[in-house]
């Protein structure tokens, strides 16, 4: 029999540094022998969002220790790995600068190919670290940088169906948890509150509701919750806001994902009809749901990552570099960090003002 893939993959495109070893079993299934990850959100709490300049600091006090940690995980020795993928964008520069120098350094130091990985096709190929899934799909991504619809015919191929024009919906829970008074990470705890609420307390807008295709737009939640915030007087109205402000989200992306469900067949025309989900929001219970629901209604199948797996993590790196070393896609180590890297290339930018739809 021979000997399978050993590949460490690196991530610190924002504020989690990470790393892992994943391998592959018998049938050609990914299997994770090791998942290190080790949030910031202390670092960057007291500012109430992600430092860039602090975020660099604290991945270089940690990239060697937590790689080493992933090593001693996995139960593998340094010389057995086949390959080190690194995350080179998209992201802050300064961060993906620590984990693609030192994946670099390390594949030279072994003499091991390189492989640089975009951060969105990480999550984008996530679920497979739990569940069978064959090319193509449609995903709908959602983090907290970004909020896209992407047919994904094949790895490295990819067609982007719908994005947000302006801010990503991760973004927009992070910021309505802090004009709730909620400390950073707010996210999560938006949807914590959301239970104790009336979701029908406050009407808020749903721009681009009826045009742009499933284009997606929450910049204009921001400024109806900021109006809101300025009235609320107890705790119960926070949590009615709360709860008015998931129960709108969730109305968007119903709408917008059956939107997208049409064009993906129309687009890609797939013999099966899949539906993955992944990226931070998608460990939002409510919103996974909603999504499984509306997939029962169009007989779509649908396919989520496990919790752990939705956020930021370096499985998913190694993962995809796991596929690219099966397919010997590698790169030189002068490959660039990418602040910005589209995984549909062809896609026009839809963001700022004067974006026609
Ligand atoms: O994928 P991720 O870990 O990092 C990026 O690549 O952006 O996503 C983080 C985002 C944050 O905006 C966070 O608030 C959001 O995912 N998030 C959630 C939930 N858990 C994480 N948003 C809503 N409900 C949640 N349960
Ligand atoms: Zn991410």
């Amino acid at each position: 029999m021979s000997k399978k893939p050993l590949i460490l993959g690196i991530e610190s495109s924002c504020d989690e540094t990470a790393a892992s070893i994943i391998s592959e079993n018998d049938q050609g299934n990914p299997v994770v022998l090791s998942n290190v990850v080790s949030s910031q959100v202390d670092v960057h709490k007291e500012f109430g969002g992600v430092v860039p300049e602090l975020a660099a600091r604290s991945h270089i006090e940690k990239i060697d220790l937590i790689v080493k940690k992933a090593v001693d995980d996995s139960g593998i020795k340094i010389n057995e790995i086949d390959a080190v993928a690194s995350t080179a964008g998209p992201g802050l520069i300064v961060c993906l600068s620590v984990g693609l120098s030192f994946g670099k350094a390390f594949a030279a130091s072994l003499n091991k190919p390189f492989i640089a990985i975009n951060h969105l096709e990480g999550h984008a190929l996530s679920p497979k670290l739990n569940s069978k899934l064959n090319y193509p799909y449609l995903l709908l991504l959602i983090s907290g940088g970004h909020s896209q619809y992407l047919g994904v015919k094949n790895l490295g191929e990819y067609k982007r169906l719908g994005t947000t024009i302006d801010d990503a919906i991760g973004e927009a829970f992070d910021k309505t948890a802090k004009l709730l008074g909620i400390e950073f990470p707010g996210g999560p705890q938006i949807e914590v509150l959301a239970k104790k609420g009336n979701p029908n307390k406050y009407e808020l807008p749903k721009p681009i509701f009826n045009k742009g295709g499933c284009n997606l737009s929450f910049a204009g939640l921001k400024t109806a919750v900021l109006k809101i915030t300025k009235k609320i007087k107890s705790d119960q109205e926070k949590f009615d806001l709360a709860a008015s402000f998931q129960k709108t989200i969730i109305e968007i992306l119903y709408k917008k994902t059956k939107i997208a469900f049409t064009e993906f067949e129309k687009e890609i025309n797939p013999k099966e009809k899949k539906f993955v989900v992944a990226g931070g929001v998608a460990a939002n219970k409510e919103i996974r749901n909603m999504l499984i629901n509306l997939c029962k209604e169009k007989k779509f199948e649908s396919i989520f990552p496990t919790i752990e797996l939705c956020g930021d993590n370096a499985a998913m790196i190694a993962l995809v570099g796991l596929e690219k070393f099966k397919l010997k896609q590698f790169n030189k180590l002068d490959f660039p960090a990418k602040p910005r890297w589209p995984l549909d290339e062809n896609a026009i930018f839809l963001k700022g003002a004067g974006v026609k739809l």
